[in-house]
C-alpha cells in the first residue's frame, strides 16, 4: 500500500490511497426485454467497482461476528439467492420466523416504493443493507467492529478506492459498504432465457407440453376457444415480472376481527399499523418459483404441489382475504373448478419460468 498515511494524514494509523486510480465505469445492465427501464438513487448509480465491491462484501463473512456468515449464507446463488429453508438460522444458530426472499429483480420492488420484506417496512436497499449485520438472529455482528475488519484488511481498502475514491483505509464507512451492497443487489436482474420468455414475449416455438400450454391458459385466465376455468394467478403474479409487487392476502390463516391480533405474522400491519394490513404479504415473483422451495413467508409447504393444493381447497377465510382468492375445489362450480390435471397443468406452466442461465453467469456467482 503506497503512501503509509504521510501527506494526506490527518491520522498517522490511517493509510493513504491517491495513488490507486479512481475511475468507475457505469454499469451496464442488458435488460429482458419485456422489462421496464429501471430507476437507480442519483447517488448511487451502478458502476462496475461498486457492484463488484457489492458482491465481494455480500458473500464475504467478514460481515459477521464469528466469520462463518455471509448474505450469500442465507441468499445464495444455488437456491436463486434464497437458502431453501423455511426459517433461517443467523451465526447463533437462533432462526427468524420467515423465510429468506430471493433478491432476483428486487430493484423493480424498490421502484414499486411499496417497500421491502415480507411486510414493507424498509425503503431503499441501502437501508436495508444495514440491517443485517447488527440483526442478533442474522451477522450479529457491530458496524464498528466491521468497519474496522474492513479497514484493516488486505483487500477492501483498494476495492472501496476504486469504487468510491476514498483518500485513506479510515474513510471506510457503514455507509459505503451498504452502498456498495445496494449496487449489488440491483444488478440482479433476471436474463429473460425462460420458455415462457421465448414463447410468449418473443413468440419463437410453443410450449414444450400441452399441460403447460394449459396451465398458462389457467394462470391468465385465457381462453383460447376452449373453455377453461379462471385460476386468477396472473392478476398478482403479473408478468413480466410475476408479481405486481403488491401486499396481499392469500388465504394462509384464519382469522376474524376479534382474532385478527392474535395470528402468528401480522404481516403489512407490522409496517403501516393499519388493521386491513393485517395478514397482507407481498406477492413474491415465480420467475424460478422451481428452485426456491419451500414457499410463502414462513416457508411452510415443501412443494408446488402443495401450494396447488392450498389455492385450490385450502383457502382459509379473514376479513382480509384477497376479493382473488376462492376455493377452486367445487365440481359444480364450472367457473371455478380445477380438477387434478388442471393442478398439473398449472405446476407445469410455473416450470417454464426456470430460467438456467440466471445461475451459470459468474457475475452472479460469489467470487470466493
Ligand atoms: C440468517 C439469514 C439471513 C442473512 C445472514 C441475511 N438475510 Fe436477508 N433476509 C433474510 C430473511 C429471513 C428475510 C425476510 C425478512 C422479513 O421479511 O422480515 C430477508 C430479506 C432480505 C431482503 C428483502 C428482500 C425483498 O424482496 O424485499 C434483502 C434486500 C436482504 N434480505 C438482503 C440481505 C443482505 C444484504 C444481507 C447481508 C448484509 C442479508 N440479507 C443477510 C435472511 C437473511
Ligand atoms: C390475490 C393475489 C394472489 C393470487 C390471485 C395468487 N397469489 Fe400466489 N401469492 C400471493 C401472495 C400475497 C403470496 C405470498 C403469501 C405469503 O407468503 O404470506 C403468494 C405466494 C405464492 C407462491 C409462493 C412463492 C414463494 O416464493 O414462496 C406461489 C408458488 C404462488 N403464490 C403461486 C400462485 C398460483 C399458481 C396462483 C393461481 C392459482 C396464485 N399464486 C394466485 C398472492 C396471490
Amino acid at each position: 500500500m503506497p503512501g503509509n498515511g504521510s501527506g494526506s494524514g490527518v491520522n498517522p494509523e490511517c493509510v493513504d490511497l491517491t495513488d490507486i486510480v479512481f475511475n468507475p465505469t457505469t454499469k451496464q445492465i442488458a435488460l429482458p426485454i419485456s422489462y421496464q427501464p429501471i430507476v437507480q438513487p442519483i447517488d448511487n448509480e451502478m458502476t462496475d467497482q461498486g457492484v463488484e465491491l457489492g458482491r465481494f462484501l455480500f458473500f464475504d463473512p467478514i460481515l459477521s461476528a464469528d466469520s462463518t456468515k455471509s448474505c450469500g449464507s442465507c441468499h445464495g446463488l444455488d437456491g436463486y439467492y434464497t437458502d431453501n429453508l423455511a426459517v433461517s438460522p443467523g451465526i447463533d444458530g437462533i432462526v427468524g420466523t420467515r423465510s429468506a426472499m430471493p433478491l432476483v429483480d428486487l430493484v423493480y420492488a424498490e421502484n414499486a416504493k411499496q417497500g421491502l420484506f415480507w411486510d414493507g417496512r424498509v425503503q431503499t436497499l441501502e437501508e436495508q443493507a444495514l440491517l443485517p449485520v447488527e440483526d442478533p438472529i442474522e451477522l450479529h455482528d457491530t458496524w464498528d467492529n466491521v468497519e474496522e475488519k474492513l479497514k484493516r484488511s488486505e483487500r477492501y481498502p483498494r476495492m472501496f478506492r476504486e469504487a468510491f475514491g476514498i483518500r485513506e483505509n479510515c474513510d471506510i464507512t457503514r455507509e459505503l459498504a451498504s452502498k456498495a451492497i445496494a449496487q449489488f443487489e440491483r444488478s440482479l436482474i433476471n436474463l429473460g432465457n425462460s420458455e415462457y420468455d421465448n414463447v410468449v414475449i418473443r413468440q419463437i416455438g410453443f410450449f414444450s407440453s400441452e399441460s403447460a400450454q394449459r396451465g398458462f391458459q389457467f394462470f391468465f385466465d385465457e381462453d383460447d376457444g376452449d373453455f377453461v376455468p379462471d385460476a386468477e394467478c396472473g392478476h398478482c403474479h403479473s408478468p413480466p415480472l410475476f408479481t405486481d409487487n403488491s401486499f396481499r392476502n392469500n388465504g394462509l390463516t384464519f382469522f376474524t376481527d376479534e382474532t385478527a391480533l392474535n395470528i402468528d405474522d401480522l404481516g403489512r400491519y407490522l409496517a403501516t399499523n393499519d388493521p386491513n394490513d393485517i395478514g397482507h404479504f407481498r406477492v413474491p415473483s415465480l420467475r424460478n418459483i422451481e428452485f426456491t422451495a419451500p414457499y410463502m413467508h414462513d416457508g411452510r409447504f415443501e412443494t408446488l404441489e402443495e401450494v396447488m393444493d392450498h389455492y385450490i381447497c385450502g383457502v382459509q377465510q379473514s376479513p382480509t382475504l384477497d376479493v382473488l382468492i376462492t376455493n377452486h375445489c367445487d365440481p359444480n362450480d364450472t367457473f371455478r373448478f380445477i380438477d387434478e390435471q388442471g393442478k398439473q397443468d398449472i405446476i407445469a406452466f410455473l416450470k417454464t419460468l426456470s430460467d438456467t442461465t440466471f445461475f451459470d453467469n459468474p457475475a452472479y456467482q460469489s467470487p470466493f
